[in-house]
């Protein structure tokens, strides 16, 4: 396994729509493996392919505190979702430091395939429902931000920008020292 680079908006990558996943095959779950390596480390609790470059519909998802419940979704979608809209506030792995908060369904009824294939069901409710919209969002080259307004989503880029700078004016001072 290896841990793989995240991809850091505004990289185009992360603004485009993945391609449906054909091959079931040892090179797919050597990627899902890699995939969850890197969500546990960074540590988030779900990561979509986009966001280690790979432009292809899957992801993976943890949201137990233990780490123990990895979810492979391959080619997932939304097949129902509840007409109750919930706010909670969202992070990314590609927007480290910015934290908003989301509208969205809260309820979702998931229709995917698992590593080997076959098809799948998942019923999400509560921060399940959350992490799998936000990271099927991203298949669909949609990241959080994404649903603000204007002027917040501006707000929250130069923020992501000036949190870079700092960190890289930091990293300079510990080299120098
Ligand atoms: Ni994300």
């Amino acid at each position: 396994m290896a841990l793989l680079p995240i991809v850091q908006y505004p990289d185009p990558r992360l603004a485009q729509k993945a391609v449906p996943v054909e091959q079931f095959d040892e090179k797919l779950a050597k990627l899902a493996a890699d995939m969850a390596e890197t969500m546990y480390a960074a540590p988030g609790v779900g990561l979509a392919a986009n966001q280690v470059g790979e432009l292809i519909r899957m992801v993976v998802i943890d949201i137990s505190e233990e780490k123990n419940d990895l979810k492979v979704l391959v080619n997932p979608f939304i097949e129902a979702s509840s007409g109750e809209l919930v706010e909670c506030e969202e992070g990314c792995l590609s927007l480290p430091g910015i934290y908003e908060k989301v509208k969205r369904p809260s309820h979702v009824k998931i229709k995917y395939q698992n590593l080997q294939g076959e098809h799948c069901e998942l019923e999400c409710d509560e921060l399940m429902s959350v992490c799998a919209q936000h990271e099927l969002d991203h298949l669909d080259g949609v990241v959080f931000i994404d649903h603000l307004s204007m002027l917040k989503k501006q707000r929250a880029a130069t923020k992501l920008a000036k949190l870079r700078k700092e960190k890289a004016r930091a990293a300079k001072r510990a080299d120098a020292e």
